[in-house]
């Protein structure tokens, strides 16, 4: 149907009218998910391509390839009108406490425990020992301190 966007987020199926000027043609994948959608993980950093705050996974069958595509995208710069027909996952989708973990968010947590555990540091180091895992968003504050709290 011309008339409406299909398509899905996390394996929900999403349709939205395009009859009646419902869908500001302006309107980014960011701001559909964010207001319209439960998924709230994906967030508006600086709103331009620069900081991956709003990354989603974007898969999409190709025609000609005969299969279907996987890529990431910044969804503050790609508007809702273009994901017609995708599959969208967000980090909600890659799994949860209830649902289990993804692989991935174990990866990252044993990395994490890792790194603040094995290394006895001194106070002065804690912060050093787990700068691979400090992101440039200041919400990784009370992780360091925490970490700090596990010094000598
Ligand atoms: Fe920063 Fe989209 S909000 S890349």
């Amino acid at each position: 149907n011309n008339n409406k966007l299909v398509f899905g987020v996390n394996g929900e199926r999403f349709e939205v009218s395009l009859s009646g000027g419902t869908v500001d043609p302006s309107t980014t994948l960011l701001q559909f998910l964010r207001y319209q959608t439960r998924f709230k993980s994906v967030k508006l950093g600086c709103g331009e391509g620069g900081c991956g705050a709003c990354v989603v996974l974007l898969s999409k069958y190709d025609p000609v390839l005969d299969r279907v595509e996987d890529f990431t995208v910044s969804s503050c710069l790609t508007l809702l009108c273009s994901v017609n027909g995708c599959s969208i996952t967000t980090t909600e989708g890659l799994g949860s406490s209830k649902a289990g973990f993804h692989p991935i968010h174990q990866g990252l947590l044993a990395s994490m425990l890792l790194n603040a555990a094995f290394v006895h540091l001194a106070f002065s180091e804690a912060e050093k020992a787990i700068a691979g895992n400090l992101c440039r968003c200041t919400g990784y504050r009370p992780i360091a301190d925490a970490c700090k709290s596990f010094a000598a």
